[in-house]
């Protein structure tokens, strides 16, 4: 059998391979990126289903429209209004079927092959994946601590004109952790006003801070052909399937319209009907509250660990949110082999390789805090940083 280019070049998902080596009961798992369940209010969600097949009856199982739920669209519209001082309309808004098909979608849309993207480097495998579908050249722009390296960012821009988006997480990004700083989102705004470039802005985790000041977009109700994306997979349920796209470009959103009908012509509308019913009869901000907690013991007892077990010579983010840690091991070491030996002492972790674009055998790795309890954590790192005191550099290249 023949197969297309596009597929054959699209890489298959690194993370899930190696999920199914750390899933053994006896690893300590810090690979996987999954919300921890305490986020799924199942209680309330069983509450809000029961009532919502007496209140909507058929409407639940019956065809819908592409862009979505209105309520839920208003509802969105709302949040972001109130919380970030925008001016969102329902209009601005189309439901996709989680955050990842809106990545699919826009580059559907926006992408021939070989025309630019710019991604963060080290960036979101999902987003890899996803855009490689359109057979994409994709342009890294580093990531540094306090957000993208902008002068690179506009050097990039300059050199090479097939660059039709730039594809950011600016709060507690995955794989890093690292949320941009203020000046760093202005700076990034002031470059991006004289190019004719989309700017997609992924934030499915904003809503979990538990430290700092939340900060304005970089381009959301500025930039003309800002798009924002949010989802409610990790503040409410993953498994839901419910993220969505909002931009004031009408043009845009049209043409991504056409591409999700055909793609499947809607999103889930039992889910979207019953998400809002939830969303209008519970108290979303202390729900949230309960995850931030949580995922602020869990980070701290990481960051505690690894201040006691790993070598000074390891560096490593300290997010504000989130889900991730990324760890920078000593120049010349690679993280693939630290997997392996990982492995053999029950602790997993994922390697930096699959978040780069053209790199391999990288000195860096993830670290998810979100699943493990603190004492289980301790643990963990602990065993990590016997093996890091272990080997030496000479050994890990
Ligand atoms: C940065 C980022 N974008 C998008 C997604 C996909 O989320 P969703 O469940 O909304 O499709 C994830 C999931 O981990 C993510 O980390």
């Amino acid at each position: 059998m023949k197969y297309s280019d596009k597929i054959l070049k699209t890489p298959s998902s690194f993370i899930r391979n190696i999920l199914k080596v750390a899933s053994a009961e006896d690893v300590i798992s810090f690979a996987g990126g999954l919300p921890n369940p305490i986020s799924f209010p199942i209680d309330a969600l069983q509450e809000t289903i029961n009532k919502a097949m007496e209140v909507h009856g058929p409407k639940l199982f019956q065809y819908s429209t592409t862009e979505g739920y209105l309520p839920l669209r208003q509802y969105i519209a709302d949040k972001y209004n109130r919380s970030y001082g925008l001016t969102i309309d329902p209009e601005d808004i189309l439901i996709t079927t989680g955050s990842q098909q809106a990545l699919v979608l826009l580059s559907e849309v926006l992408i021939n092959k070989g025309e630019g993207i710019i991604v963060e480097e080290p960036g979101y495998l999902g987003a890899l994946q996803a855009f490689s579908l359109t057979e994409p050249t994709f342009y890294p722009v580093q990531l540094k601590n306090e957000g993208l390296d902008v002068e690179q960012l506009e050097r990039t821009l300059e050199e090479n004109p097939s660059i039709k988006f730039i594809y950011t997480v600016p709060n507690f990004q995955n794989p890093t952790g690292i949320t941009y700083t203020a000046e760093n989102r202005n700076a990034i705004y002031e470059v991006l006003k004289n190019y004719d470039v989309v700017l997609i802005e992924d934030d499915p985790y904003g809503d979990l801070r538990w430290s700092g000041e939340k900060l304005p977009y970089i381009g959301a109700g500025r930039l003309e052909n800002s798009v924002l994306l949010g989802s409610f997979s990790k503040t409410v349920t993953p498994g839901f399937r419910l993220g969505y796209i909002i931009t004031k470009n009408k043009e845009l959103l049209y043409h991504v319209n056409t591409a999700k009908q055909a793609t499947d012509l809607h999103t889930n509308i039992f889910s979207q009907i019953v998400i809002h019913d939830y969303l209008v009869n519970n108290d979303l901000a202390a729900h949230i509250a309960k995850i931030t907690d949580l995922y602020e013991t869990q980070s701290n007892a990481m960051l505690a660990a690894i201040a006691k077990y790993f070598p000074p010579t390891v560096t490593y983010t300290k997010p504000e949110g989130g889900m991730f840690i990324w760890v920078t091991l000593e120049e010349g070491m690679s993280a693939l082999e630290l997997f392996q030996k990982a492995m053999n002492d029950k602790v997993a972790f994922v390697p930096g390789d699959p978040f780069y674009t053209n790199k391999t055998n990288v000195n860096t790795l993830r670290l998810n805090y979100t699943n493990s309890s603190p004492e289980v954590i301790e643990e963990g790192i602990k065993r990590l940083g016997k093996i890091l005191y272990e080997v030496t550099t000479k050994e890990l290249v």
